[in-house]
């Protein structure tokens, strides 16, 4: 006949370690050493110890549920943000409840009303644009759990955030290309009002002013989806005087900005030079691998975690905190030399 099933005492006895230590390493609420951390997930395992969450959420009022909200799960930038959460939740012995706001604010409100409907603990948002928690808040910030405001809305108020420092990101990107000799760079783009794009605008500005080529801008609108993209980057590759390099701004403007190209028989990197923005494995499945300034995903987890965590034990009293971690550039195959000719067709065209 089956026993009883495993305690936290067991786990504990078997560990070598008190009860105390073993629950707060199932729970999260302390920091454990290592040493002893390492011999209390053994005895787990050994044991096939499973915490009864419903019975610790009813004790200690915590059920030990996190809500994640991202804009688009189909994106594989916020499935890699999704994984790196969940990972560190497992880790801790929460469970991720994840839902998706589609990009639309309306959606994201009535989400985030489910989430807090189940008591979730904490929350992490990818907003769905850079004002939509900021409103949320001014009508229901005393419903809100701790919440971790990731990638965008950098400036919201009243509450912490994690993101990138994506002016130097477009800002190294431009230089890039300016210093393989482009002169004609398109930047493309699917929104004009996300702060964190923006940001990229204006690093892609700051890099033409220093080389004086701010006449040179170009920036190319094609909206949210990818055919829509692919378009508005084909109309300027059919230009007379068309650019010779690309500054994708994110994963599905680079991807658009490939299939254009690829469309019109242009060869990557001799007749256009391109640069994108996130890192995919996917960039470094088809020759030539994709130039991009990568966005530190691991870092984004960690950080927003930590902070979760860190304002679950403080309460929301606390001082916000805004965090931007770095980018790094990533230079492949996709960015080359700018040949003479294509120098030689805008400069005539030009003058
Ligand atoms: O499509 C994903 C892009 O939008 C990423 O660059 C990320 O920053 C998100 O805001």
């Amino acid at each position: 006949m089956r026993g009883k099933p495993p305690t936290i005492r067991d786990v504990a006895l078997r560990a070598g370690v008190s009860v105390a230590s073993a629950s707060n390493v199932v729970n999260g609420n302390r920091p454990v050493g290592a040493e002893s951390r390492r011999r209390v997930l053994e005895a787990i395992e050994a044991l096939g110890y499973r915490t009864n969450r419903v019975a610790s959420a009813l004790r200690s009022k915590s059920t030990r549920l996190v809500g994640m909200v991202v804009p688009d799960i189909t994106n594989v930038f916020f499935a890699s943000l999704v994984h790196g959460i969940e990972t560190l939740a497992e880790r801790d012995g929460y469970d991720l409840l994840l839902v998706s706001s589609s990009e639309d604010p309306e959606i994201e409100r009535r989400r985030i009303e489910a989430l807090v409907a189940r008591r979730i603990d904490g929350l992490i948002v990818v907003p769905a644009n850079d004002d939509s928690m900021v409103a949320f808040a001014a009508a229901e910030r005393a419903r809100l759990p701790p919440t971790i405001l990731l990638d965008r809305a950098g400036a919201a108020p009243g509450f912490d955030t994690v993101t990138a420092d994506c002016e130097a990101g477009g800002y190294a990107a431009t230089r890039h290309l300016i210093g393989l000799g482009h002169r004609e760079i398109a930047l493309l783009t699917h929104s004009k009002h996300l702060r964190n794009i923006s940001q990229r605008v204006a690093g892609y500005r700051r890099a033409l002013a220093e080389a004086g080529l701010s006449e040179h801008e170009r920036i190319v609108f094609g909206g949210h989806d990818l055919d829509g993209l692919r378009g508005a980057i084909e109309l300027e590759l059919h230009r007379a005087d068309p650019a010779t390099a690309i500054f994708a701004v994110t994963n599905v403007c680079a991807l658009a900005a490939i299939k254009a190209s690829r469309g019109l028989g242009l060869d990557i990197p001799a007749d256009i030079s391109i640069v994108g923005f996130d890192d995919f494995d996917w960039m470094l499945a088809l020759r030539p691998y994709l130039t991009t300034v990568a966005q530190p995903i691991d870092e984004f987890a960690s950080a927003s975690w930590r902070l979760l965590m860190l304002r679950l034990r403080q309460g929301v009293s606390a001082e916000i905190e805004r965090v931007e971690l770095p980018c790094t550039l990533k230079v492949r195959e996709s960015t080359g030399r700018v040949r003479a000719n294509l120098l030689k067709t805008t400069d005539f065209v030009k003058n």
